[in-house]
């Protein structure tokens, strides 16, 4: 099967390695010390993260798919060769993979600094290593990543799962938009998923979560989501009791009506950021994660947004009718958020999935 034997050939950039191969399964084992508890990096939908490293010194991570179908070999060698191909400075692309047996692998580049989960609410998070530089910075780039995969990459690529633990952070913290196209990868009904509706709790599109139909707009529904988790450094479902679950955006738009910029600056940032950029934060994330997926901008609008090339733009968003007085949702009002937005339906969708804890960093 000549597939399985050919490799990408760019040219080397930096640290990165451009090309791809396939990994024998014992050289993964050896890797990853027989796939050991302690190498353990986190577990998702799909699989089992491990760190690993390679005989000639380099780190990697390797994903061990749980779920597989005999009879799709050759349909994942096809999938897994066309994601090998998707390559951007802004994009964790695979390094090869593994097929032997019942293992399916997935072998990427480990990235040291770990995922923007971790920094803003898991194991990093006290640290505040994301200062509001950074902070742009991986806006702006995890934004870039994911306009090549909507608009310059052959073909298209829809994410349908960005959200924090998805993306991961380089040495220079540079950001690395990770698992793009992998729902592919899993052949329909061969997964743990009860639904067919793949993506995460608090960063679904309500059309996606009611009709389970995945295009470029429900990612920047996602991507809206994950910009105001950046710059406030809250959940995208806060639990605010037992029985009261709050959308983030249900919190941040009364306070963007109000213009109350500074209530929405992450407090770990101590108030060091620069104002323009939050308000361009803020207001870029709320018109992405608007109900109508018409009416969400383009993940290209999305860069010109962030870098503040389109001053014009953004004070027409200013103006528009989402940002006049929106009436602050009260914390006791157990309803809060969900009646018009979905948000209900994507509970229930999402909490019959295993990886529910995982994403919440609950
Ligand atoms: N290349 C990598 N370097 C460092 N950490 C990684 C790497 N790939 C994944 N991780 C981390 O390993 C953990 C598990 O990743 P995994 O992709 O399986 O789950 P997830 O991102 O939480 O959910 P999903 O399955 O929806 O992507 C996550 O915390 C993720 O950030
Ligand atoms: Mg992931």
């Amino acid at each position: 099967m000549a597939l399985w034997l050919c490799c990408g050939n760019g040219k080397k950039r930096g640290k990165e390695h451009a090309t791809w191969r396939v990994f024998s399964l014992k050289e993964l084992q050896s890797a990853t010390n027989n796939f050991n508890y302690d190498n353990k990096l986190g577990e998702g939908g799909f699989g089992s993260v491990y760190w690993g490293q390679l005989w000639d010194g380099s780190q990697i991570a390797v994903k061990r798919l749980k779920v597989w179908s005999n009879k799709a070999d050759m349909e994942f060698a096809v999938e897994v060769e066309i994601l090998a191909r998707v390559r951007h400075r802004n994009l964790l692309s695979l390094r090869g993979y593994c097929a032997e047996g019942q293992e399916r692998l997935i072998v990427y580049d480990y990235m040291p600094n770990l995922s923007l989960l971790s920094h803003l609410h898991g194991s990093h998070s006290s640290e505040c290593l994301l200062d509001w530089k950074r902070r742009m910075d991986i806006a702006i780039g995890s934004a870039e990543g994911i306009v090549y995969l909507h608009h310059q990459a052959t073909p298209h690529i829809i994410h349908r799962d960005i959200k924090a633990s998805n993306v991961l952070l380089d040495s220079d913290f540079q950001a690395r938009v990770a698992d793009f196209g992998f729902a592919k990868l899993i052949p329909d009904g061969a997964t743990h998923v009860t639904t067919k509706v793949k993506g995460t709790l608090g960063y679904l599109a309500p059309e996606y979560a009611m009709l389970g139909k995945a295009n470029e707009s429900c990612d920047v529904y996602s991507f809206g989501i994950l910009l105001l988790e950046l710059a406030s450094g809250k959940k995208p479902i806060e639990k605010l009791s037992s029985a009261v679950k709050r959308p983030i955006v249900d919190w941040a738009l009364p306070l963007v009506c109000e213009r109350k910029f500074s209530e929405l600056a992450d407090p770990r940032l101590n108030g060091e950021y620069v104002e323009e950029e939050l308000k361009r934060v803020v207001f870029t994330a709320l018109i992405c994660a608007q109900n109508q997926p018409e009416k969400r901008p383009t993940m290209l609008d999305v860069v010109e947004l962030l870098k503040g090339e389109s001053k014009d733009k953004i004070s027409q968003i200013e103006n528009s009718e989402l940002f006049k007085s929106h009436p602050a949702v009260e914390n006791s009002d157990p309803k809060s958020g969900t009646e018009d937005d979905g948000s209900d339906l994507i509970l229930e969708v999402k909490e019959s999935k295993h990886d529910l804890k995982e994403n919440t960093g609950e």
